[in-house]
């Protein structure tokens, strides 16, 4: 039988490079680059390309555009180490380039697909997982290829520690009832929010995305949620904080 693939889209759409790089960030992705590198085997191992410092307590950025927010935390946060994810070569360099000048040493790269490393990584290893205004895939028929779906979602429970933070943001108000749909149904998610101001302003340790930047420029109003996860093996608790819609 054919027809329409059920279920989310698992081909990675969206650009892989832009502009040509400047010569001293393809240098970085040369040279910087393969020593950070977070490689999953075919067998599903995850090698983060040696000792990071932090290495026990792990935070995962997933699209980081032009790694501005991960280099923030890497900075305020040098006992965690952060991985980021994202397959925009000039995204990636982005990054390298604030490695470089901050020398952060807590910073490891997957330059490509994060859900093979969602699947990869073990359980309980994450303490809070970062998709900050991921592509809103507006037209009905590319809904599918959203990365916040039902099936990353487990997969974020899945990962995330006990009490561990899921933070999730977007411009769009039907990207946020989209990413509710996927994450509130979850027992193993509890709602930080408790009064509108949680969800309309971003927290003071969250800093500004190149995204939010231009989006507010467009006139666009960011919503910022923000998830704990639910203790293993206790019972769930709601903490209804108003609707975003
Ligand atoms: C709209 S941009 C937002 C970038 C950044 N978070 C910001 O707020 O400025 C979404 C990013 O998600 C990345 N992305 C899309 N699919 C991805 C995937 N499967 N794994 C990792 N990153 C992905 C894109 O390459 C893009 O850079």
């Amino acid at each position: 039988m054919t027809g329409r693939p059920r279920g989310p889209d698992r081909k990675l759409h969206g650009r892989r490079k832009g502009h040509r790089l400047s010569a001293r960030r393809q240098a970085l992705v040369e040279n910087l680059l393969p020593r950070l590198r977070v490689a999953v085997g075919a067998d599903g191992s995850v090698d983060l390309g040696g000792p990071v410092p932090g290495r026990d307590r792990l935070w995962l950025e997933i699209g980081f555009g032009a790694g501005e927010h991960l280099a923030w935390q890497a900075r305020a946060r040098p006992e965690v180490a952060m991985i980021g994810a994202e397959p925009f070569l000039n995204g990636v360099a982005g990054l390298l380039a604030r490695i470089d000048e901050d020398g952060l040493a807590n910073v490891r790269i997957l330059d490509g697909d994060v859900r093979p490393l969602l699947d990869a990584l073990p359980e309980a290893s994450l303490e809070r997982i970062a998709v900050l205004f991921p592509d809103p895939w507006p037209k009905a028929r590319h809904r599918k290829r959203r990365l916040v779906n039902r099936e990353t979602a487990r997969g974020f429970a899945r990962l995330l520690a006990d009490g561990g933070e899921l933070r999730l943001a977007t411009d769009a108000m039907d990207h946020v009832r989209w990413m509710m749909a996927a994450v509130w149904p979850l027992a193993d998610f509890a709602w930080t929010a408790r009064r509108p101001a949680d969800w309309r302003e971003r927290p003071a340790d969250w800093p500004e995305t190149r995204y939010e930047a231009k989006a507010r420029r467009q006139g666009r109003t960011p919503v910022f949620l923000a998830f704990r996860r639910v203790p293993r093996g206790a019972p769930p608790s709601g903490a209804p904080g108003g609707s975003p819609e």
